[in-house]
């Protein structure tokens, strides 16, 4: 009968997958599609946490929308037969131009936590960022991974235990550090708040209905070690055995005093490159730069701190103009595609960072889909050059991009 052999041509079936990680991912064909994965996995409190930003959205929202607002004029009839990303970041190869954001709490999306995400970036070949507030040490991360590793600070009201954090980065052969300068006080995440978010996530009614509905998260997390604040364990300043608000931690024990004047103290500390996180007008990175400061990060947290705050993407041209060749330029937030960085590069920044994107695919698929996450960048930022006709990220100039006329 023509119906069956018509038939028979054209269904294909695909094969079952038995193992769930990888069906999951298998189907992940964008960061878009990793995050509805972890939304569908993880818990609603631990997705919003991850997911969420300050107040209205509007500077997450913004983040990424800023890249929609320029677009490529692509050349032609070039040879794109080799494409290369490599690129020097503090005289240190990179082998694409990417670097992976601190992010505390790693262990809520996924048991393996940072570690997960430090061995991921390690065979990507690129830098890990190491928050202050990881739940995994500053020891556990350089056991795990021989790559680039730096660690993000968060500076205390209590100095010592700052100090004595570096001098454990330093002793655990780590490249450099970051300070975060945008959170002199939490910003308001009003999804936390109607969650009644807490760190480590409380069990309550409600979260005992929500942990039914995703066995998978909650028989990985009431399997493995209590979740803590693994660098400042014992130390008396609250380690997250008792579930605490972030707010209320953020507010008590970390120092609004901070300023341009403690610069010093963190290099008298710290004599590899020091990268301010959290910059966010051209003055400031003018400081940054005067201060002989290896590099900065434009940067509003992912829209977490202040709403209303400008996104890094549309800062970065007039920082360039300020600054670029006298200290490097971290892109950080909204990276959600290949081709996001591609237009950072082309703007002038010395690499983007991002935090979400890899988080994402924490939740949908442990450290498999961390890996997914970093190779969905990095081909994507080598297909959109191979179109775009740069054969290699000096090639991608600014004259390659343009501002959308509509
Ligand atoms: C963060 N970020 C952050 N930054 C920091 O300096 N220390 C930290 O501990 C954290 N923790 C943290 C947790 C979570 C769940 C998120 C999403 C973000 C901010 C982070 O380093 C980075 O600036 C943003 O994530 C960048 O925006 P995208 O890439 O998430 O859009
Ligand atoms: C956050 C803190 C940990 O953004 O920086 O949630």
């Amino acid at each position: 009968m023509r119906v069956i052999s018509t038939l028979r041509s054209v269904l294909r079936f695909r094969k079952f997958e038995w193992n769930p990680v990888t069906r999951r991912l298998q189907t992940a064909a964008s960061i878009s599609d990793l995050r509805a994965k972890a939304k569908r996995r993880l818990p609603g409190g631990v997705f919003d946490y991850i997911d969420g930003a300050a107040e209205d959205e509007v500077t997450l929202r913004r983040n990424s929308e800023a890249y929609g607002a320029v677009e490529f004029r692509p050349r032609v009839f070039r040879d794109v037969s080799n494409i290369s990303l490599q690129s020097k970041l503090f005289g240190r190869d990179l082998s694409f131009p990417l670097i992976l954001a601190p992010t505390g709490f790693g262990r809520i999306a996924d048991s393996q936590g940072e570690l997960a995400v430090a061995r991921s970036a390690d065979r990507a070949g690129i830098p890990y960022t190491l928050s202050t507030l990881g739940t995994r040490s500053i020891e556990e991360i350089a056991e795990v991974s021989s790559g680039r590793k730096w660690f993000q600070v968060y500076v205390w009201r209590d100095r010592e235990l700052v100090r004595e954090m570096l001098e454990r980065a330093i002793a655990a052969d780590y490249e450099g550090i970051m300070i975060t300068v945008d959170t002199a006080v939490l910003g308001r995440r009003e999804r936390d708040v109607r969650q009644g978010f807490t760190l480590p996530p409380k069990i309550g009614v409600g979260t005992i209905i929500d942990g039914m509905l995703h066995p998978g998260w909650t028989w990985d997390f009431v399997t493995s070690d209590p979740i803590s604040f693994a660098n400042v364990k014992g130390k008396g300043v609250g380690d997250g055995s008792d579930p605490v608000t972030l707010s209320d931690y953020i507010n008590s024990q970390f120092d609004p005093s901070l300023s341009w004047s403690d610069v010093e103290w963190f290099r008298s500390i710290w004599k590899g490159p020091i990268i301010i996180k959290g910059i966010q007008t051209v003055e400031d990175a003018k400081i940054a730069s005067d201060l002989n400061l290896e590099g900065i990060a434009l940067s509003n947290h992912g829209g977490r701190q202040l709403d209303g705050a400008p996104a890094p993407f549309e800062l970065l041209e007039s920082v360039v103009q300020a600054v670029g060749g006298e200290i490097e330029i971290i892109c950080d937030g909204g990276v959600r595609r290949g081709s996001d960085i591609a237009k950072a590069i082309a703007l002038g920044a010395n690499a983007c960072m991002a935090g979400r994107a890899y988080l994402y695919g924490l939740g949908a698929g442990g450290e498999r889909g961390v890996d997914h996450a970093l190779l969905h960048l990095r081909e994507g930022l080598e297909r959109t050059m191979a179109l775009a006709g740069a054969s290699s990220l000096a090639e991608l100039t600014p004259d390659l991009v343009r501002m959308r006329r509509d």
